[in-house]
């Protein structure tokens, strides 16, 4: 059976942590599943890892459906959540719920993540009422990232500790399933997640949340431009990649590959009729 918002919420009561990875596509996605990922976002880092923009904030709703489609045609198991890019559920109510829509019925996710506290309650409710299961995303929220000035740790006065708090509580009483908190102090991400009821999914944010979220292309070792302080590298695939390639190159000028193996044969007998119609 799919995981769900039931599923999800169990984990918390049981205490066993919430496991969330980005994906992108369907090779990554059966892998992920299979393996038992329980929660596959497709997050708006996809701009960045997999299109090469310098933030998150160019990213389309096209780009994100194409990307979402892919994914879900890989999950079998696991709840798949789409970002939802910039400005697409920030200018109306209504608006927001026909792009939250187009995820679920167009691309085949199980629900979506918007970034944002008080300022987005009312749109979240839009959507959960409409029976679309809504992630919240607070702290760092790259989408706000002109008006934050930078990539850097939030709710680090009493005053912003506070405020991200009640945003917290906010967003769990507007219906949302989970909350992503990203580069948050441990002990305030610890705080919030002891105090709410739906599971805190933290990046950045501490071993106390009630689960942890990771771009893959950070812990495989596949995005290479920089690797942030929150992330732990499990594989180094770029090197892999880089060193699959080089002797792939080299077999090929070489002519070690392809070997016969990976070649197809042909009656001897209907080759040379064929030599002798061509010449
Ligand atoms: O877009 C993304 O990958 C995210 C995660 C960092 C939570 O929002």
């Amino acid at each position: 059976m799919r995981v769900n918002v039931n599923s999800i919420r169990q984990m918390k009561s049981r205490g066993e942590k919430v496991v969330m990875l980005t994906c992108y596509d369907y090779s990554t996605a059966r892998i992920l599943d299979e393996a038992g990922i329980p929660l596959l976002l497709v997050g708006d880092s996809l701009g960045m890892v997999m299109l090469g923009y310098e933030s998150t904030i160019p990213v389309t709703m096209e780009e994100m459906l194409h990307h979402t489609k892919a994914v879900t045609r890989g999950a079998k198991s696991a709840m798949v959540v789409a970002d939802m890019p910039f400005m697409t559920y920030q200018v109306s109510k209504k608006e927001a719920l026909h792009n939250a829509a187009r995820f679920i019925q167009e691309a085949g996710a199980q629900a979506v993540k918007v970034e944002g506290g008080a300022n987005i309650i009312e749109t979240i409710k839009k959507i959960t009422e409409n029976g679309i299961p809504v992630m919240g995303h607070l702290g760092l929220t790259p989408q706000y990232i002109n008006q934050l000035g930078g990539y850097r740790i939030q709710g680090k006065t009493a005053d912003a500790a506070v405020k991200l708090y009640r945003d917290a509580l906010a967003v769990e009483d507007a219906g949302a399933f989970a909350l992503v908190l990203e580069t948050v102090p441990a002990p305030l991400a610890g705080f919030i997640s002891r105090k709410l009821t739906i599971p805190a999914i933290g990046i950045g944010a501490g071993a106390g949340c009630d689960g942890q979220v990771q771009v893959i292309n950070d812990m495989l070792g596949s995005f290479t431009d920089f690797a942030p302080k929150h992330a732990r590298r499990y594989a180094n695939l770029a090197e892999i990649t880089s060193q699959a390639v080089k002797t792939y190159q080299q077999e090929v000028c070489s002519g070690i590959f392809p070997g016969e193996e990976n070649s197809f044969s042909m009656d001897q007998a209907v080759f040379e009729e064929f030599i002798r119609q061509a010449e």
